[in-house]
This record gives C-alpha cells, sequence and structure tokens, in this order.
C-alpha cells in the first residue's frame, strides 16, 4: 500500500519523527532553520499532511501547490495566526495545534521575565560584567517587589491562569483580568473580571497572555499606555503584534510606564538596531517561551499524533479546523 506523503518544514524533536516514520512515507526540511517560502512552495506537491511551525506562512498559495490531497495542515505551535483558516475550511483541510503541553514552560518564562525586569536582574548583570559593580549603593538598580500588588492579565486562558497561579504565592493583592469573556476557572486564582480601560488604570504589572487576533491587534498603544500608570511594568509572552512597538518606545523613553519585558515582538527577530533595543527599561527575549525539552517533544509528538489522528479518522487534540468528516 502507498504510504501517505507527510511534509515537515524544519528538523523537530524526535519524538514526532518517529510517529509519523512508523506510517507515512516523511520528507523534512533538513535545517534548524525556517524553510524559504519558494522550497515550501515546491515541496508540498502531493502531501496528504503539513507539519509546520509558527513561521510558516501557509496559505491559498502553499494549499494550492499542495493539492487536493492535503488533508490535515497541523502545526508545531498553540499559535495559528500564520495559517489561512479560512481557505483551509474552503478546501476542507484539518487544521490541528498543540495546546496544553506548552502552558507550563510559557507560564514560567513569563514569571521569569517579570522578575528579571522589575528586579533590573539583567542591568545588574551587565554591570558586574563591565566593571561597573562599586560598593554598595542604597540607591543604585532598585526595582520594585510584587508584594501587594495588582496584577492584571490580559487573556485568561491556560497561560494566563498559570501565569497568575504561579504569581500568587508571591503574596499579590490582587489578580484581575480582561478577555473576550468571563471565564468560570478565574475564581480558582480568586482573579476579577475588568474591563480594558480598568485592567490599564489598576493594574501595577500587566501580562499579556493573549492571542493575536484583529481584535487585540495593537491593543496597546499611546492611548492605552497613557491609561497605565508610570510606575506599571508590562510584560508580553503573547503576541507581538499585541503592542504598537513605536508607541511602546515612547511610552518607556518618557516614563509613561516604567519598564516592558518582552518575549514576543513585532516583527520577529527584531533587528537588532531597534529602537527598544537602546532603553535600560526594555528587555527582549528572542521568543524562547516554550524553550524546554519537556515542551518540545510534546509539541513534536502531539503534532505528529493529530496528523495520524485525522488520516486515521479519529479525533485530534487541537482541532483547530476539525476534519471535514468530523462535522465541517
Ligand atoms: C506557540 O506555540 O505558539 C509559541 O508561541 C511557540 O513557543
Amino acid at each position: 500500500m502507498t504510504k501517505i506523503k507527510v511534509f515537515v518544514t524544519r528538523r523537530i524533536p524526535q519524538p514526532g519523527l518517529n510517529i509519523l516514520q512508523q506510517d507515512c512515507d516523511v520528507q523534512f526540511w533538513d535545517s534548524d532553520e525556517a524553510i524559504p517560502q519558494e522550497e515550501l512552495l515546491k515541496r508540498v506537491h502531493g502531501v496528504g499532511a503539513l507539519l509546520c511551525m509558527l513561521t510558516d506562512k501557509i496559505d491559498e498559495e502553499v494549499l494550492a501547490k499542495a493539492g487536493e490531497n492535503l488533508r490535515i495542515v497541523s502545526t508545531m505551535s498553540v499559535g495559528y495566526e500564520h495559517i489561512d483558516l479560512e481557505a483551509c475550511k474552503r478546501r476542507g483541510i484539518a487544521v490541528t495545534n498543540t495546546p496544553n503541553v506548552s502552558t507550563d514552560s510559557v507560564s514560567e518564562l513569563t514569571v521569569s521575565l517579570l522578575l528579571l525586569v522589575a528586579r533590573r536582574l539583567y542591568e545588574g548583570i551587565r554591570a558586574v560584567h563591565g566593571g561597573e559593580w562599586g560598593k554598595w549603593k542604597p540607591m543604585w538598580l532598585c526595582g520594585v517587589e510584587l508584594t501587594n500588588k495588582t496584577v492584571g492579565i490580559l487573556g485568561l486562558g491556560r497561560i494566563g491562569y498559570g501565569v497568575a497561579k504561579r504569581l500568587k504565592p508571591f503574596g499579590i493583592d490582587r489578580i484581575i483580568y480582561h478577555d473576550v469573556c468571563r471565564v468560570s476557572y478565574a475564581d480558582d486564582i480568586g482573579a476579577t473580571y475588568v474591563d480594558f480601560a480598568m485592567l490599564l488604570s489598576d493594574s501595577d504589572i500587566i501580562c499579556i497572555c493573549c492571542n493575536l487576533t484583529p481584535q487585540t491587534k495593537h491593543k496597546f498603544n499611546t492611548k492605552a499606555f497613557e491609561k497605565m500608570k508610570n510606575s506599571a511594568v508590562l510584560i508580553n509572552s503573547g503576541r507581538g503584534g499585541v503592542i504598537q512597538h513605536d508607541d511602546l518606545y515612547e511610552a518607556l523613553r518618557t516614563n509613561t510606564i516604567a519598564a516592558a519585558g518582552l518575549d514576543v515582538t513585532e516583527p520577529e527577530p527584531l533587528p537588532k538596531d531597534h529602537p527598544l533595543l537602546t532603553l535600560n527599561n526594555c528587555i527582549v527575549l528572542p521568543h524562547m517561551g516554550s524553550n524546554t525539552w519537556e515542551s518540545r517533544n510534546s509539541m513534536s509528538e502531539i503534532a505528529a499524533t493529530n496528523i495520524i489522528s485525522v488520516l486515521n479518522g479519529t479525533n485530534a487534540v487541537g482541532e483547530v479546523i476539525p476534519p471535514r468528516s468530523n462535522g465541517l
């Protein structure tokens, strides 16, 4: 029997490949770097399944090149804004993601980044390496504590919840959140729903943990920064596009807000001469929220299992668009 062709757009951790190689004819882009779009277009021809990354643009052109055998686009990520969902729906192609398995890693990273920014740790490390560590000074590199603060979470999904749960033991006074709707599990961590304006005005710390959608695109802009406290710390581990970066630069430069920590930016990678990188009160990480072996092995495994499930007509874990036979 001819095996179904699967194209994997990058080198991925072995657990996923092991699963796919049992039943499918697996081809992959043998590199840690993203596949150029023209290569992707060449290599998808005739595949039954495509395992992609969040850096791959899966648009109408890619789907057309793949042709009518394509039954599933499985992304090895939680986010799926790189996939043209409407085009997949029209063609009856299932789309799956890898929810859950990066919740802990991204939540941990978000809290780490918050501590890094709030306690000015990077400036401290730089000072030690740069020979600027002199005699103890009472007002040198003073940051702010999390104790007794109000934490605002934009997007109380799995990661937002994971962040709030981890921050509670720090002696946070209040957790407030804003999302498209109230969520029942907010009570478990004592989080109160507020409108966006109140999230901005009342929070000492804001963690952006939401997806990028037309509603969240550039939600943090000059108007929003002006409503925030001057002492506020902003952390983004959701998607870069939620923040208007030129406006953020101005807000940080003029101390409209105190500091920011970004694990995600717009664009990615952020050019090394970007103005944000000239500021001491802004820490930028290279989108490394889910960079743990635990998460990455599981993401690879789930992305592969989702392909096998859809090809076998059984339920996948993260069905963004269910297969046609499952009700489309
Ligand atoms: C995702 O899974 O969408 C993350 O942003 C990658 O870490």
